[in-house]
């Protein structure tokens, strides 16, 4: 049975994940509206991967016993001032996303649950990617300054990213 502490701080996680989701669906939408769709596609696949984010700790809750708690998820903003300022938010979003999940591994440490330790590492090692990630498409922006062309270059690129759950197997069994 898992402590309250975690219970509350993982029901808590999930909803800062369906949050994340949200945002990066904002974030997407924005960038469609302004013509770029391969951007777009990006921040879509992003919204994705953070529903499975939280749908994975949903299940590790229920498969630990716990019932979680479902809180209101708050509203995105829905402008943004380019996309400079939208990848200049995701990093920050990460960069707390991070601090919530250090937090996440602190407590089940505290209270010596290994597999809560266990099972919060897979998204430590993870916040590691995302904040590269996202570190590594805001300089290529900052580094393409006014280019349009430059810019549709990235643009293309970003076309491409797909959607993949990393919990598959997890969900397959659920
Ligand atoms: Fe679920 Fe982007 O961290």
């Amino acid at each position: 049975m898992l402590k309250n502490s975690l219970t509350k701080a993982l029901s808590e996680q999930v909803n800062a994940e369906f949050y994340s989701a949200y945002l990066y669906f904002a974030m997407s939408t924005y960038a469609h509206r302004a013509g770029f769709k391969g951007f777009a596609n990006w921040l879509y696949v992003q919204s994705q991967e953070e529903m499975a984010h939280g749908v994975h700790i949903y299940q590790y809750l229920l498969d630990r016993g716990a019932t979680p708690a479902f809180t209101d998820i708050a509203v995105p903003p829905a402008e943004f001032d380019g996309l400079q300022p939208v990848f200049e938010k995701v990093l920050a979003h990460e960069r707390h996303v991070t601090e919530l999940i250090d937090n996440i591994a602190s407590i089940a440490q505290r209270e010596s649950d290994h597999a809560s330790y266990n099972f919060i590492m897979w998204f430590v090692n993870e916040q590691v990617e995302e904040e590269a990630t996202a570190e590594e498409i805001l300089s290529k922006i900052r580094l393409i300054g006014d280019n349009s062309a430059l810019l549709y270059t990235l643009d293309t690129e970003l076309a491409a990213r797909v959607f993949t759950n990393p919990f598959t197997a997890t969900a397959a069994t659920a």
